[in-house]
Protein backbone atom coordinates (compact mmCIF):
# COMPACT_ATOMS: atom_id res chain seq x y z
CA UNK A 1 0.00 0.00 0.00
CA UNK A 2 1.61 3.03 -0.92
CA UNK A 3 -0.09 6.51 1.02
CA UNK A 4 1.63 10.16 0.22
CA UNK A 5 2.78 11.53 3.07
CA UNK A 6 1.80 14.84 1.61
CA UNK A 7 -1.45 13.17 1.34
CA UNK A 8 -2.06 11.62 4.84
CA UNK A 9 -0.37 15.45 6.42
CA UNK A 10 -3.88 16.75 3.96
CA UNK A 11 -5.94 14.16 5.95
CA UNK A 12 -4.80 14.77 9.37
CA UNK A 13 -4.10 18.52 8.92
CA UNK A 14 -1.07 18.29 10.59
CA UNK A 15 1.15 21.85 10.83
CA UNK A 16 4.09 20.10 9.41
CA UNK A 17 4.47 21.73 5.85
CA UNK A 18 6.40 18.88 4.13
CA UNK A 19 6.88 15.90 6.21
CA UNK A 20 5.60 13.38 8.37
CA UNK A 21 6.46 13.42 12.17
CA UNK A 22 7.21 10.10 13.97
CA UNK A 23 4.32 10.00 15.98
CA UNK A 24 2.41 10.10 12.52
CA UNK A 25 4.74 7.58 11.09
CA UNK A 26 3.91 5.18 14.12
CA UNK A 27 0.37 5.28 13.67
CA UNK A 28 0.92 4.10 10.09
CA UNK A 29 2.48 1.06 11.55
CA UNK A 30 -0.18 0.47 13.70
CA UNK A 31 -2.35 0.38 10.97
CA UNK A 32 -0.43 -2.33 9.00
CA UNK A 33 0.24 -4.12 11.99
CA UNK A 34 -3.56 -5.06 12.09
CA UNK A 35 -2.96 -6.34 9.18
CA UNK A 36 -0.11 -9.14 10.54
CA UNK A 37 -0.97 -12.57 9.56
CA UNK A 38 0.40 -14.44 12.45
CA UNK A 39 -1.71 -17.17 12.93
CA UNK A 40 1.15 -19.07 15.10
CA UNK A 41 2.87 -16.49 16.96
CA UNK A 42 0.14 -14.15 17.42
CA UNK A 43 2.43 -11.93 18.00
CA UNK A 44 1.49 -9.27 15.02
CA UNK A 45 3.97 -6.45 14.06
CA UNK A 46 3.45 -3.23 11.30
CA UNK A 47 6.41 -1.07 10.25
CA UNK A 48 5.91 2.08 8.08
CA UNK A 49 8.42 2.77 5.72
CA UNK A 50 8.85 6.59 4.75
CA UNK A 51 10.77 6.69 0.95
CA UNK A 52 13.33 9.59 0.02
CA UNK A 53 10.70 11.00 -2.16
CA UNK A 54 7.76 11.22 0.42
CA UNK A 55 5.96 7.57 0.21
CA UNK A 56 4.87 5.61 2.83
CA UNK A 57 5.23 1.18 2.03
CA UNK A 58 3.05 -0.49 4.79
CA UNK A 59 4.23 -4.01 6.17
CA UNK A 60 3.70 -6.54 8.45
CA UNK A 61 4.92 -9.70 9.36
CA UNK A 62 3.49 -12.92 7.27
CA UNK A 63 3.72 -16.03 8.74
CA UNK A 64 3.79 -19.79 7.08
CA UNK A 65 2.56 -22.96 8.25
CA UNK A 66 6.01 -23.83 7.08
CA UNK A 67 7.32 -21.69 10.42
CA UNK A 68 10.98 -20.80 8.23
CA UNK A 69 9.10 -19.09 5.67
CA UNK A 70 7.79 -16.48 8.12
CA UNK A 71 8.73 -12.72 6.76
CA UNK A 72 8.90 -10.39 9.20
CA UNK A 73 7.26 -6.48 9.46
CA UNK A 74 10.37 -4.73 8.24
CA UNK A 75 11.83 -6.75 5.48
CA UNK A 76 8.02 -7.31 4.33
CA UNK A 77 8.02 -3.22 3.89
CA UNK A 78 11.22 -3.12 2.34
CA UNK A 79 10.70 -5.79 0.24
CA UNK A 80 7.16 -4.26 -1.17
CA UNK A 81 9.26 -0.80 -1.35
CA UNK A 82 11.84 -2.50 -3.58
CA UNK A 83 9.68 -3.70 -5.78
CA UNK A 84 8.08 -0.36 -6.16
CA UNK A 85 11.16 0.97 -7.34
CA UNK A 86 12.24 2.80 -4.27
CA UNK A 87 15.73 2.07 -2.79
CA UNK A 88 16.38 5.75 -0.74
CA UNK A 89 14.46 5.98 2.77
CA UNK A 90 14.21 8.67 5.68
CA UNK A 91 12.70 6.39 8.41
CA UNK A 92 11.31 3.32 9.22
CA UNK A 93 8.59 2.71 12.27
CA UNK A 94 8.20 -0.47 13.85
CA UNK A 95 5.42 -1.44 16.25
CA UNK A 96 4.24 -4.28 18.18
CA UNK A 97 2.05 -5.02 21.02
CA UNK A 98 4.99 -4.98 23.89
CA UNK A 99 4.69 -2.19 26.45
CA UNK A 100 8.21 -1.46 25.76
CA UNK A 101 9.76 -0.59 21.99
CA UNK A 102 10.84 -4.02 20.87
CA UNK A 103 13.86 -3.58 18.74
CA UNK A 104 13.73 -5.46 15.01
CA UNK A 105 15.37 -8.92 14.96
CA UNK A 106 18.91 -9.75 13.61
CA UNK A 107 17.96 -10.33 10.20
CA UNK A 108 15.86 -7.36 9.92
CA UNK A 109 18.73 -4.91 11.23
CA UNK A 110 20.73 -6.65 8.16
CA UNK A 111 18.12 -6.14 5.68
CA UNK A 112 17.71 -2.38 6.77
CA UNK A 113 21.17 -1.55 6.72
CA UNK A 114 22.15 -2.70 3.24
CA UNK A 115 19.89 0.42 2.32
CA UNK A 116 22.16 2.53 4.34
CA UNK A 117 21.75 4.96 7.43
CA UNK A 118 18.35 6.08 8.40
CA UNK A 119 15.90 6.56 10.86
CA UNK A 120 14.14 4.03 12.96
CA UNK A 121 11.65 4.67 15.39
CA UNK A 122 10.31 1.78 17.31
CA UNK A 123 7.19 2.34 19.04
CA UNK A 124 4.22 0.26 20.64
CA UNK A 125 0.26 -0.20 19.72
CA UNK A 126 -1.07 0.90 22.92
CA UNK A 127 1.29 3.52 24.15
CA UNK A 128 3.31 6.74 23.23
CA UNK A 129 6.68 5.45 24.47
CA UNK A 130 9.32 5.45 21.48
CA UNK A 131 13.22 4.22 20.63
CA UNK A 132 14.79 6.60 18.40
CA UNK A 133 17.69 5.29 16.35
CA UNK A 134 19.11 4.46 12.97
CA UNK A 135 20.01 1.36 11.17
CA UNK A 136 23.83 1.81 11.91
CA UNK A 137 23.34 1.76 15.42
CA UNK A 138 21.39 -0.97 15.18
CA UNK A 139 24.45 -3.16 13.56
CA UNK A 140 27.12 -1.84 14.21
CA UNK A 141 30.35 -3.50 12.44
CA UNK A 142 27.70 -3.84 9.87
CA UNK A 143 28.73 -6.33 6.74
CA UNK A 144 27.32 -3.67 4.02
CA UNK A 145 27.77 -3.01 0.32
CA UNK A 146 30.98 -1.38 0.99
CA UNK A 147 32.41 -4.18 2.04
CA UNK A 148 31.70 -5.63 -1.31
CA UNK A 149 33.13 -2.72 -3.12
CA UNK A 150 36.42 -2.57 -0.95
CA UNK A 151 36.70 -5.85 -1.48
CA UNK A 152 36.44 -5.04 -5.35
CA UNK A 153 39.23 -2.03 -4.87
CA UNK A 154 41.65 -4.63 -3.21
CA UNK A 155 41.30 -7.19 -5.60
CA UNK A 156 42.05 -4.60 -8.86
CA UNK A 157 45.04 -3.32 -7.05
CA UNK A 158 45.85 -6.71 -6.50
CA UNK A 159 45.61 -7.91 -9.51
CA UNK A 160 47.63 -4.12 -10.78
CA UNK A 161 50.38 -5.21 -8.60
CA UNK A 162 50.94 -8.49 -10.09
CA UNK A 163 50.72 -7.47 -13.44
CA UNK A 164 53.67 -4.73 -13.12
CA UNK A 165 55.15 -7.08 -11.25
CA UNK A 166 55.40 -9.69 -13.91
CA UNK A 167 56.17 -6.95 -16.63
CA UNK A 168 59.52 -5.93 -14.56
CA UNK A 169 60.39 -9.68 -13.94
CA UNK A 170 59.62 -9.90 -18.20
CA UNK A 171 61.81 -6.96 -19.10
CA UNK A 172 64.46 -8.54 -16.21
CA UNK A 173 64.38 -11.69 -18.24
CA UNK A 174 64.70 -10.14 -21.63
CA UNK A 175 67.68 -7.75 -21.32
CA UNK A 176 69.68 -10.91 -18.91
N1 LIG B 1 8.87 -10.32 13.94
C1 LIG B 1 8.86 -9.21 13.15
O1 LIG B 1 7.93 -9.01 12.35
N2 LIG B 1 9.91 -8.35 13.27
C2 LIG B 1 10.96 -8.51 14.10
O2 LIG B 1 11.89 -7.73 14.06
C3 LIG B 1 10.94 -9.59 15.09
C4 LIG B 1 9.91 -10.64 14.90
C5 LIG B 1 7.77 -11.28 13.80
C6 LIG B 1 8.16 -12.58 13.16
C7 LIG B 1 7.11 -13.52 13.70
O3 LIG B 1 5.98 -13.46 12.85
C8 LIG B 1 6.73 -12.93 15.04
O4 LIG B 1 7.24 -11.62 15.07
C9 LIG B 1 7.29 -13.71 16.23
O5 LIG B 1 8.65 -13.89 16.11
Amino acid sequence: MILNSRSILQMAASALPQDISDAELVGLARTAMKRAHCPYSKFPVGAALLTESGDIILGCNVENASYGGTICAERSAVVSAVSQGHTKFRAISVVTELSEPASPCGLCRQFLVEFGDFKVIIGTAFNSKTLITSTRELLPFAFTPESLDTFEQEKSSAMAEISATTKEHDVAEVSS
